[in-house]
């Protein structure tokens, strides 16, 4: 695939050549530093970005960016923005929730049991009636996995699902995707540049650089790299700099 940002200045980040495989039920970790292309990867990957040539396939089938190709894409893929305001849009989260579902030709009643359902997997049930908006950070992220939830989509993309959370609440994050992970099935594609999940949670290891895919392999060997490490440092180099400065 290929990709470049069209500004009117000198366009400064392009994916290029660029080409992966996600194996069914498995939880893929995309890692890289700011700004190497992890949230434009996947916003190409669900269509809300245009390639400018080759393709990207989704489950077997070339994805079109018409208004049917979105829509299937929306179906099995529940794409889990890294901003959650920029993802719930209405009044209370049961109308959140609901809206994707009401869109899948099911019936009142499969409807409400759905939304039900991804309310109470995200612990969100008795907030139902309550504005999106006036949540914390980590319930707002689970407002807006309940959202993707009701389409029961087959493959999970989670961008930075831990960011900005404490222990606590990613513990709680943690427990509702694992549990969705083994009973619905469903595969993970999850960004981060924290190395504690890509080692301890991923069963794949993707290193982004620069819209180039530097490694892709198994989390102990893409750690054990000495350019992945270079590229990502550690907090051995932290605390190096740290020991430095106090002496
Ligand atoms: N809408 C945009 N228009 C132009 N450049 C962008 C846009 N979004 C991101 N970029 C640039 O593309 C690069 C990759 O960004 P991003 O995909 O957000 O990286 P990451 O998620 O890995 O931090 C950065 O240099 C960023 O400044
Ligand atoms: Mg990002």
């Amino acid at each position: 695939m290929r990709f470049k940002y069209k500004l009117k200045e000198k366009s400064p980040f392009e994916i290029e050549d660029l080409s992966f495989k996600i194996v069914e039920n498995s939880i893929y970790a995309l890692t890289g530093n700011n700004g190497a292309g992890k949230t434009t990867l996947l916003r190409l990957l669900v269509g809300l970005l245009k390639l400018d040539s080759g393709e990207i396939k989704i489950f077997g089938k070339t994805l079109t960016r018409n208004k049917e190709g979105l829509w299937k894409i929306r179906q099995q893929i529940g794409f889990l923005f890294q901003n959650p305001d920029d993802q719930l849009f209405a009044p209370t989260i049961e109308e959140d929730v609901g809206f994707a579902a009401r869109n899948l030709k099911l019936s009142d009643s499969e409807v409400r049991e759905r939304v039900e359902w991804a309310l109470n997997a995200v612990n969100l049930f008795e907030f139902k009636n309550k504005s999106p908006f006036n949540l914390s950070w980590g319930q707002k992220k689970r407002a807006a996995l309940a959202g993707l939830l009701v389409m029961k989509p087959k493959l999970l993309i989670l961008d930075e699902p831990f960011a900005n959370l404490d222990f606590k609440s990613i513990c709680n994050h943690l427990k509702i995707i694992e549990e969705l992970r083994t009973t619905e099935k469903m595969t993970i594609l999850f960004t981060s540049h924290n190395l504690f999940f890509v080692e301890k949670w991923a069963d794949k290891m993707l290193v982004l650089n620069n819209g180039h895919l530097l490694f892709e392999g198994l989390p102990e060997q893409g750690l054990k790299n000495s350019e992945v490490h270079a590229l990502l440092g550690s907090y051995d180099e932290i605390n190096d700099l740290i020991k430095k400065t106090r002496i």
